[in-house]
């Protein structure tokens, strides 16, 4: 896909200033304005755009996302981008290259974000940003921190939370850790990309208030914590107007408001028109297109493009370069600490599984463990798309981690699930399995043991364990079907618990999923629940950690599970089933489905496939479920563990514009074990109607023994209690009495206590990206 744009400007360009070369100044951080001036239109308009994507073997980094444009003589570097969050993709092959470019599968940021730990996000971040650095590239292309406003958009796996507070918090841990090393990232995708569903030309349309309290307030978070060097427009439209051509955004929110000091690029090939990309503040388009080229060129010599805005984004595009390890000529190792990595990977992954259900079995004090389900064999390490493709160097299986652990494993059962599994892979890819894939891979089907088998296993084990699968990707959503239990999935939990209850003997389930799936209908039928999300390439040995023990669980859902789909009020206004209207990977102007010429003619619009209604308002994830009081299967930041915990609320108190809270945890239980705490705020009933309680705050204890206590203090800022209200374009801070929650989930509320504000706040900002149709939010008064 390699793209050779511009060759035959750039020969002309670099001809006619042969003549100067030997005065041109070279670029250093000191001298961005006095290179701008040195470049020709031509050079400014190249250096506002990508080089085309480098997936071909002709480049320096095989399979990586792109690069910025060189001009030698002023002594311009090409910076290096690549994508992420779990893993740096680029090609482990190179030809003519004897090594092998090994890059560390780690856990999925949705596993990352069930740790409710930011050291945790650092950690993970540290290491991914030390392999961008090792392999001399400069910008990770992540982390993506769009809100899961439903279980089925593609993408989650990439994404933290339904939370904006977990979301942001998390994604500036992991911001801070990359760019610990000198390497970039770049915070995607912005904004309101929650659905993958006709993503490069749906319009999200939506109201300020949900807009600004949920949607941009991870990024807000990210951005003011953290300072990503770069962000990355989404694909998608907001109220009308491609959020890369969005100059209310770009400039006025992201900058003005937030005071973001980076470089602004789009996602690959989103918008239609570079010009008004320019002008909003969108400093660089990505891969970059010749007719970008020729459109921005000509604008600039027509003065529609203000020569001003143009050399804006020159600078901003050099003042990213400057910092970069390529233009400083580092000398990288290409090679890094892949077994450092693992550690991490296995750690962090480890401390991402939520213990669901527990009925006395965990962890496993026997030693013989019959492994059922294809994902025991196969595991789902994270999702595909740009984030992962699936290809990662290895990943252990469940029979590793848990012979690892010292278990032992029914070979019989290893031997049937291996003959299966080579039978189904030649029935799903009789020509070969694809070496890249961004849309998931058909998992292979389940198998069943016959009763006789079944019985010899039951007599030579004392558990069962199965384990269930799911993956999702870039550029199209899950269906229903892939969030309900599968038919062979069913069966095989009611044959195995029937058996293996009768012998008085026990049923694990581990769940290997990219974002929820059903659990209400089966979790009765086995005694212990156990998710494991996507823990990256050491998912077997992460999972045994927590079965074995060795592990205590501390991982605690970071959305709710819905009892099914439908339940949630966003699912209303979501392409649930739409039947597939995209190509298996749609990426790009052109390349999406096409409308019947008859739709286009009649310009008839599609609900949830051409604009998508966000008529919930900020009622998402446990905002709704708690405040409308409608039953979960397990709600936000629920997750058990081998030990108990007391809690109690020292001190709850506002000191000037920062609150502060210091709440006690006590381990009450028998074995060590982390806690963690979370904390949310219910406002007094103002002018406004608010959801009964959200997340200001949250904090994880270090390991506590068995009766050890630690007192953590969860600060907030005193606005960050306020709402936005829409008529003002104003956050407003009523006054009045605010209860302070220390819970265990958003369900279990532990202690609380009450702040009082004496002084209603107001805080205007831009009145920016107003919906054009009217938009009904839910409310709940
Ligand atoms: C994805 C981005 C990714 C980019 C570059 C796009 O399809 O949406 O997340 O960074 O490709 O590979």
């Amino acid at each position: 896909m390699m793209k050779k744009i511009f060759s035959l400007a750039v020969v002309a360009t670099m001809c006619g200033n042969m003549a100067v070369q030997a005065q041109a100044p070279q670029l250093n951080a000191n001298n961005i304005d006095e290179v701008v001036q040195a470049m020709t239109l031509e050079e400014k308009v190249h250096m506002v755009l990508g080089c085309g994507m480098s997936f071909g073997d002709d480049v320096k980094f095989p399979g990586t996302a792109g690069r910025t444009y060189a001009i030698p003589r002023l002594g311009i570097r090409p910076v290096y981008l690549a994508d992420g969050p779990h893993r740096l993709i680029m090609k482990q092959k190179r030809p003519y290259d004897s090594n092998t470019y090994i890059t560390t599968e780690f856990p999925s940021s949705t596993t990352v974000a069930a740790t409710f730990d930011t050291e945790a996000a650092k950690a993970v971040g540290t290491a991914l940003g030390r392999e961008v650095k090792d392999y001399g590239l400069d910008v990770l292309l992540a982390p993506g921190i769009n809100l899961m406003r439903s279980p089925l958009c593609g993408r989650n796996h990439e994404y933290y939370s339904e939370d904006p507070v977990l979301t942001g918090k998390m994604a500036a841990g992991y911001i801070k850790g990359i760019q610990s090393n000198n390497v970039g990232t770049s915070l995607k995708h912005f904004a309101v990309n929650s659905q993958e569903t006709n993503r490069n030309k749906m319009d999200s349309r939506l109201t300020p208030r949900p807009l600004r309290e949920l949607y941009l307030k991870g990024f807000e978070i990210a951005v003011r914590e953290a300072a990503p060097w770069t962000i990355m427009t989404s694909y998608n439209k907001v109220n009308g107007r491609y959020t890369c051509e969005d100059i209310d955004l770009t400039e006025k929110i992201l900058r003005d408001e937030w005071g973001f000091k980076g470089l602004v690029m789009s996602d690959w090939n989103a918008g239609t028109n570079a010009v008004i990309s320019m002008i909003a503040g969108n400093d660089m388009m990505q891969p970059g297109q010749q007719k970008q080229y020729n459109d921005i060129l000509e604008a600039a010599k027509s003065g529609k493009l203000p020569m001003s805005v143009l050399d804006r984004s020159v600078r901003r595009t050099l003042e990213l370069v400057v910092r970069c390890n390529s233009f400083n000529e580092y000398r990288y190792a290409n090679r890094t600490d892949f077994y450092a990595h693992a550690a991490i990977d296995r750690k962090v992954g480890a401390e991402g599984i939520v213990l669901l259900e527990n009925n006395n079995i965990l962890p496993l004090r026997n030693t013989r463990v019959a492994l059922y389900g294809v994902t025991s064999y196969s595991m789902v390490p994270a999702g595909v798309g740009f984030g992962s493709v699936n290809v990662g160097y290895y990943c252990v299986s469940l029979v590793e981690g848990m012979r690892g652990a010292g278990y032992t494993v029914d070979n019989s059962l290893v031997k049937k699930y291996t003959k299966h599994l080579a039978d189904e892979e030649k029935r799903l890819f009789p020509k070969g399995r694809p070496s890249f894939t961004l849309t998931p891979l058909e998992r292979p089907a389940e198998f069943i043991p016959s009763v006789e088998d079944l019985a010899t296993q039951v007599a030579d084990n004392d558990v069962a364990i199965i384990t269930l699968g799911r993956t999702s990707g870039e550029g199209a959503d899950r269906r229903i079907r892939d969030f309900e239990l599968k038919i062979g999935e069913r069966e095989l939990i009611e044959t195995l618990s029937k058996a293996y209850h009768a012998a008085g003997k026990k049923v694990v389930v581990v769940l290997n999923i990219c974002s929820p799936m059903e659990v209400a209908s089966w979790r009765g039928m086995v005694d212990a629940v156990v998710c494991a999300f996507q823990p990256g390439q050491e998912a077997g040995n992460c999972v045994a950690d927590v079965l074995s023990g060795k592990v205590n669980p501390s991982g605690k859902l970071p959305m709710t599970f819905a009892m099914k789909i439908g339940d949630a009020a966003a699912d209303k206004n979501f392409p649930n089933d739409m039947e597939f209207r995209m190509p298996n990977f749609a990426m790009g102007t052109g390349m999406n489905f096409k409308k019947k010429e008859e739709e286009i003619k009649a310009k008839v619009e599609e609900k949830d496939y051409d604009y998508t209604l966000y008529e919930e308002g900020v009622y998402v994830g446990y905002r709704y479920f708690d405040t409308f009081n409608k039953q979960v299967a397990y709600p936000f930041g629920y997750g058990k563990s081998y030990t108990t915990f007391a809690y109690s609320l020292k001190r709850a108190t506002i000191e000037g514009n920062r609150c502060v809270a210091e709440v006690k945890v006590s381990n009450t239980g028998s074995v060590a074990g982390r806690e963690a705490v979370q904390l949310y705020i219910a406002a007094p009933k103002g002018r406004l109607d608010k959801p009964i309680k959200e997340l200001k705050a949250f904090a994880k204890t270090r390991m506590l023994a068995p009766g050890a206590s630690e007192t953590l203090t969860l600060t907030w800022n005193l606005m960050d209690m306020a709402s936005f209200n829409e008529k003002t374009s104003a956050w407003e801070l009523a006054k009045g009495d605010y209860t302070v929650m220390v819970a265990a989930s958003s369900a279990d509320v532990r202690d609380k206590a009450v702040v009082k504000v004496p002084k209603a706040q107001r805080q205007k900002v831009h009145r920016a990206m107003l919906p054009k149709v009217r938009i009904t939010n839910l409310t709940h008064k």
